[in-house]
């Protein structure tokens, strides 16, 4: 299994470096769907060297016999060792120059005679992809890894290399199954006559750059409590225009607060000035104050405040000029938009 693997890996090598060539990708076959590749492709560049490698080096001395490297690579059942004198690396030798050895009747002939003196090396904190590319480029089979003083950390086989993306891949899955479990459950686990979450985030005024980043982060965290998504998009509606509202209208900023709970979310936005002149008028659709440069920018259509009104299912605005703005927003999980599993889902009245 392993070693079919590995062939995958070893011919994934070309895969990784021209992901565009769909003849290549036939080759992997079967499992591997163009989503996966994706993966594994990001994981070549992301995992380091030392990640991957084995820890464990056999080694053997350029003194002993090829002989004793035989005995070596059967009893270890591996295809080649590095070669060390005094702990230094001199050289690295496999099965093909022991086979080019035995051929020869040179048993008892020290290894250093057979081996390949010009080692090409890894370091520990550099991405796979270079080990990967390193075993294309020069058709071998392991690269030893060394630290800055040039000893011999750990050796990087293909093998090597298919584990570790295996493992990573296996890991990553894991991750993603946990904190969605944790997260959607989170109602359901723990036990209080009313359990709410409080999501609080600043607004900064006039920072367009930073404006909507509260409002993508409630979605995020939405979607991880398990919100439906039609629940997800009408908050995620309502805290954009809130948010915005605050970059471009107050003085100083403001901030949300979010309160999550099974059957409802909760808005509140406030900033403390300048406030609205007639809070009537600021409601009705294409009213704005926003200057022109911000309109020039696509803010200003005057459609936040009867935006959130068409969305909450409840909505209370207070302001005084020269006092600021509070916004109390409600949007209900209702029957069928249950957030998370909990009460909500089994409260079917
Ligand atoms: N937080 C706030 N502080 C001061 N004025 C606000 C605030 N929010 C809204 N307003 C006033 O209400 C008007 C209408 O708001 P809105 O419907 O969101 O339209 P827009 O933001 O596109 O102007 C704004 O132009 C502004 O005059
Ligand atoms: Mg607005």
């Amino acid at each position: 299994m392993l070693s079919e693997l590995s062939v995958a890996a070893a011919e994934g090598v070309e895969l990784l470096e021209r992901p565009e060539e769909p003849a290549v990708e036939s080759k992997v076959g079967g499992g591997l769907s163009g989503r996966e590749l994706t993966k594994v492709q990001e994981l070549v560049y992301e995992l380091k060297i030392g990640e991957v490698m084995t820890r464990e080096v056999v080694t053997i001395g350029p003194e002993q016999t090829i002989a004793e490297l035989d005995e070596l690579l059967r009893v270890n059942g591996i295809a080649g060792v590095p070669v060390l004198a005094d702990g230094n690396l001199v050289g690295i030798v496999s099965v093909q120059d022991l086979i080019r050895a035995l051929k020869a009747g040179a048993l008892q002939e020290p290894v250093a005679r057979w081996m390949t003196a010009n080692v090409i090396t890894l370091r520990q904190d550099e991405s796979v992809i270079e080990a990967v590319r390193a075993f294309a480029r020069y058709r071998v089979g392991r690269l030893p890894v060394v630290d800055d003083e040039g000893r011999v950390v750990g050796i990087v086989t293909g093998g090597d290399i298919t584990r570790g993306l295996l493992r990573a891949l296996e890991l990553g899955y894991h991750a993603e199954e946990v904190s969605r479990y944790r997260a959607s459950h989170i109602f359901e686990d723990i036990e209080s006559d009313e359990t709410s979450l409080r999501l609080r985030y600043f607004i900064a005024p006039r920072d367009f750059a930073r404006g909507g980043e509260a409002s993508r982060k409630i979605k995020r965290a939405l979607q991880r409590l398990g919100g439906h998504p039609s629940l997800v998009r009408r908050v995620v509606i309502v805290a954009y225009e809130a948010e915005m509202n605050i970059v471009i209208h107050s003085d100083r900023g403001g901030e949300l607060l979010v309160e999550v709970n099974p059957e409802r979310v909760h808005v509140v936005a406030t900033d403390d000035g300048p406030g609205i002149e007639d809070v009537q008028l600021a409601m009705t659709p294409g009213f704005s104050t926003a200057p022109d440069w911000i309109k020039e920018m696509g803010f200003g259509a005057g459609m936040g405040l009867p935006n959130i009104q068409r969305w909450a299912d409840e909505f209370k605005i207070e302001s005084k000029p020269g006092w600021g703005t509070r916004l109390d927003i409600v949007v209900k999980a209702g029957r069928q938009r249950a957030l998370g599993r909990g009460p909500a889902e089994r409260n079917v009245r």
